[in-house]
């Protein structure tokens, strides 16, 4: 489905990402950890092709990504939908405009700037924000939305873009804990009912282990882990983030810490579904 192979980028003499190999062959859910400046920003942004990669391929349905060009590079990524942690929204267009524009900045520049939108379009963006809780808000600009309002928004838009993958940068980052796992859940449901791959990069251990189904940990632009969360010793977690483990294994959404906490239950934080 996506297979990632030998991916390496260079900044000067930094090697940002280095040789980095895996496979995701299901939808599922998948968290990228590290300390800061392991490599995971740079990583998302190669797989969405916003960075040019320095070496290496990403294989999906039989061709590199990373080789396309014009039309055939836009509709990857169309197809790989980015969210980021300050949002990234239009902050003076309304909500409904901007989930819309998920879907017409694909398609002609003109109709996006007229504003011109279809029945359909605002019929599919508002089932959306109803979806994600924020129909209300639908007719306010982006900008008087609360930071976990705008996140669901953002998510509506990458919808809008009817992806196959979800990329999403930590997207948690700037929430308070509530809207944090509000964001977290949204994104857990859309890989279970839509069968989309999310891959999101993550501050905190708990939440890694609390959505993800596998998670990949990135030390000094290599993965140094890749597995099951389960398999995500404490051990293995100093390892990943060495000096800054603990910073790691705070602030998290569950406010399990270190050591003998128990294991938060996935399937009571997500839901049953
Ligand atoms: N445009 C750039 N120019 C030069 N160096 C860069 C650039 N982007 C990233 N780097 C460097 O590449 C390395 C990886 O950065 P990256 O942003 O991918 O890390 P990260 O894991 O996302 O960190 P954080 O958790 O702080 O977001 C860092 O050393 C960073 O300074
Ligand atoms: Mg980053």
């Amino acid at each position: 489905m996506l297979q990632l192979r030998d991916v390496t980028k260079t900044f000067g003499t930094v090697t940002a990402v280095n040789t980095v190999n895996f496979e995701i062959d299901t939808p599922q859910v998948v968290g990228i950890i590290g300390r800061s400046g392991a490599g995971k920003s740079t990583l998302l942004r190669i797989m969405n092709r916003m960075t040019g990669a320095t070496n290496g391929q990403i294989i999906v349905n039989g061709e590199d990504v990373l080789a396309l060009r014009g039309r055939e590079k836009m509709e990857w990524q169309r197809n790989c939908a980015m969210i980021f942690q300050q949002f990234n929204l239009v902050p003076r267009l309304d909500v409904l405009t901007n989930v819309i524009l998920g879907r017409l900045n694909q398609q002609s520049v003109l109709r996006s700037s007229l504003r011109f939108f279809s029945k359909e379009e605002r019929h599919e963006a508002l089932t959306l924000l109803d979806r994600f809780g924020v129909a209300a808000t639908a007719l306010q600009r982006a900008e008087t939305l609360s930071g976990g309002q705008q996140q669901r928004v953002a998510i509506c838009r990458a919808m809008m873009q009817q992806p196959s993958f979800i990329l999403a940068d930590e997207p948690i980052a700037s929430l308070d804990p509530l809207n944090a796992r509000l964001v977290m859940e949204a994104l857990h449901r859309i890989n279970r009912d839509e069968k989309i791959t999310v891959v999101c990069n993550l501050h905190t251990l708990d939440t890694a282990r609390t959505y993800c189904d596998r998670v990949i940990g990135m030390r000094a632009g290599r993965v140094v882990f890749d597995g099951l969360p389960e398999l995500l010793t404490d051990q293995t977690a100093r390892e990943i983030y060495g000096a800054e483990a603990d910073e790691a294994f705070e602030g998290s959404i569950t406010s399990t810490s270190l050591g003998n906490a128990p294991k938060p239950d996935r399937a009571a934080m997500v839901g049953a579904h």
